[in-house]
């Protein structure tokens, strides 16, 4: 695989966000891309193999259970892009139904450089597939793949997982806008969207009984120690989850336990916590099965089809841009 060997964050980019995310007199927060460094990542991997999180074996379920059906929509000759390639575990279904079809080039784009590796070794034995990895921001990347299109091939982007629940919503439909400016009438998006659960399913989801999901969540402060030179205490800081019900959506929050000051050197920063006080780290939003319908339309596509899991309430969207 050739990788771009381009950082998507460099330090100051990431010292800025921290800056401006802690230095706010309200709710402070960080965005949750940060979340996924090496570590992260290999936590995140954890978190997908957990009984209480369902959400990634339901995505894997979907994709494997009607991989020839999805492929069957998409017109000759394709290119894929995924946007978030994570582990390529669960693109495997699609690449294997397109690869018995045509010689299928997949661009997988990626913020995390660990995730791109395992994704390469992960797929890297199907035939007539040649895999082009991107270490950039998803739309930085698409971009770059858009450009590289050959004529007449179609452009097939994946976007799994539910990724975009960590968008806001009016920010998800955006993004979607800005996936669909990139492609060409015709071309199509794999979108995975959670779908609305009770609240207490959705709690022990982002609360596990282990604890994995405490140690992802508190990662980000454990990253800024050794990135940014800071001296978060780890000992005085609670993952929290919590149900937003006008949001629809479950928050990630880091507690801090006492009243403390955190310097963070490389931000040039030091930071004060009142006992309680959180970071909101991440939200993901939740949908019904009609809304979905709604943002592709509001985001210049049509959602032709709709495949649900019948163990844990998950869609896979087929949108074709218009
Ligand atoms: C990878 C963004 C889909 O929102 O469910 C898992 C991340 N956070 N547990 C999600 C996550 C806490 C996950 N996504």
């Amino acid at each position: 695989m050739l990788v771009h060997a381009i950082t998507a964050n460099t330090a100051y980019e990431f010292a800025a966000d921290v800056r401006t995310g802690l230095a706010r007199s309200r709710q402070k927060e960080l965005p949750s891309k940060y979340l996924y460094d090496d570590v992260g990542t290999a936590l995140f991997e954890v978190i997908s193999h957990l009984p209480e999180y369902g959400l990634t074996r339901a995505d894997e379920r979907l994709l494997r259970r009607h991989a020839c059906e999805i492929v069957d929509h998409l017109d000759s000759p394709v290119a894929v892009a995924e946007l978030g390639s994570g582990s390529g575990k669960k693109t495997r279904w699609i690449l294997e139904a397109l690869s018995r079809r045509e010689r299928t080039f997949y661009y997988p784009v990626e913020i995390s450089r660990s995730a791109l590796a395992m994704c390469e070794r992960e797929l890297s034995d199907i035939d007539a597939l040649s895999i082009v990895g991107f270490e950039r921001e998803y739309l930085d990347g698409l971009l770059e793949v858009a450009a590289h299109r050959q004529r007449g091939q179609h452009l097939f982007v994946l976007f799994l997982g539910s990724t975009i629940g960590n968008f806001h919503r009016p920010a998800g439909i955006e993004f979607l806008t800005e996936v669909r400016r990139i492609l060409e009438p015709g071309d199509s998006l794999l979108l995975g969207t959670d779908l609305e659960k009770p609240s207490a399913q959705l709690l022990r989801a982002y609360d596990d009984e282990l604890g994995v999901t405490a140690a992802f969540d508190l990662n980000l402060l454990a990253r800024i120690n050794r990135e940014l030179d800071a001296d978060f205490d780890l000992g005085q800081f609670a993952h929290v989850a919590r149900i937003n019900h006008d949001a629809r959506s479950v928050e990630m929050h880091l507690q801090s336990k006492r009243q403390q000051t955190v310097r963070i050197s490389a931000a040039d920063l030091s930071v004060e916590f009142f006992e309680g006080e959180t970071i909101w780290t991440e939200s993901s939003h939740k949908y019904s099965r009609e809304e979905v319908f709604q943002m592709a339309r509001d985001s210049g596509f049509a959602c032709q089809t709709q495949w649900i899991d019948d163990q844990w309430p998950f869609a896979e969207n087929l949108l074709v841009a218009e």
